[in-house]
């Protein structure tokens, strides 16, 4: 339960890196600990009513987005998800360490996810043409699997949490295996499996990963990750070992 009367400490991350002025430091704030209070609510009340100049990201504010992912005490969250009454009296905010730093807590994602859906070609091919009055209907059992890929929100906390990523940059992460697995078991999708081999038949593909699950974890839409990597290396080895399409 929460307690109102809590005085909460963020110790939070100051840095801009475009300012040759700027050092990086922490800043503490304090703010009132009230029902409903989550990281996000925090940041922008200190932000309104403390120091405008503080720096996040911020979009959709209900955990469909994936832009305000954050480190909160060491770990990734997304910070208009997480409850302060989860959480001690204080808390260090910290920007994910993985992607190119904008300033303070904010990061650029949006590079890393495009440049992974280039590599992936990370959309649908097909042979069919196009015709806007006829719907390209699938059976419930290829269509279900799909929408369940598809619910990642590019957030980055699966890449954030992940050792393997942090060792290899050119590591697809969780994120990007989740992408290919999408299109490949897509049945609209016409590329073989072979198609893929380039990105996905390598260490920094299917071999790269070292079952540390953190992934699995603190992904926050709890998206079956090892499941979906499992069925890319068994189809993988098969095509590998046993010739398998
Ligand atoms: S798989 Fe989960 S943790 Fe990774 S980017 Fe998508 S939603 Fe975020
Ligand atoms: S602001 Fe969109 S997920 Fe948090």
């Amino acid at each position: 339960m929460a307690d109102n009367k809590r005085t909460l400490k963020f110790k939070i991350y100051r840095h801009d890196p475009q300012d040759p002025s700027s050092e990086p430091h922490y800043d503490t704030f304090e703010v009132q600990d009230r029902p409903y209070l989550s990281v996000y609510l925090a940041m922008e009340e200190i932000q309104q009513k403390q120091d405008q100049s503080l720096y996040y990201d911020i979009c959709c504010r209900s955990n469909v987005c994936g832009s305000c992912a954050v480190n909160v005490n060491g770990q990734p969250k997304l910070a208009c998800k997480t409850q302060m009454k989860d959480l001690p009296d204080e808390v260090i905010v910290e920007p994910l360490r993985y992607f190119d730093h904008i300033k303070d807590v904010a990061v650029d994602k949006g590079r890393w996810f495009m440049e992974m859906s280039h590599r992936l070609k990370g959309w649908m091919h097909t042979d069919k043409p196009f015709n806007e009055k006829i719907e390209n209907i699938q059976k419930e059992d290829d269509r279900i699997p799909v929408y369940e890929a598809e619910r990642c929100i590019e957030c980055g906390i699966c890449i954030e949490a992940c050792g393997a990523a942090h060792h290899d940059p050119e590591y697809l992460g969780s994120a990007g295996m989740n992408r290919a697995y999408r299109f490949i078991i897509d049945t609209r999708d016409v590329r073989a499996l072979d198609e893929f081999a380039e990105q996905l038949f390598t260490e920094s593909g299917v071999f790269g990963c070292e079952a540390m699950l953190g992934c699995r974890n603190f992904c926050p839409k709890e998206i079956p990750l090892p499941y979906h990597f499992g069925i890319l290396r068994r189809r993988i080895l098969g095509r590998i070992l046993l010739g398998k399409k």
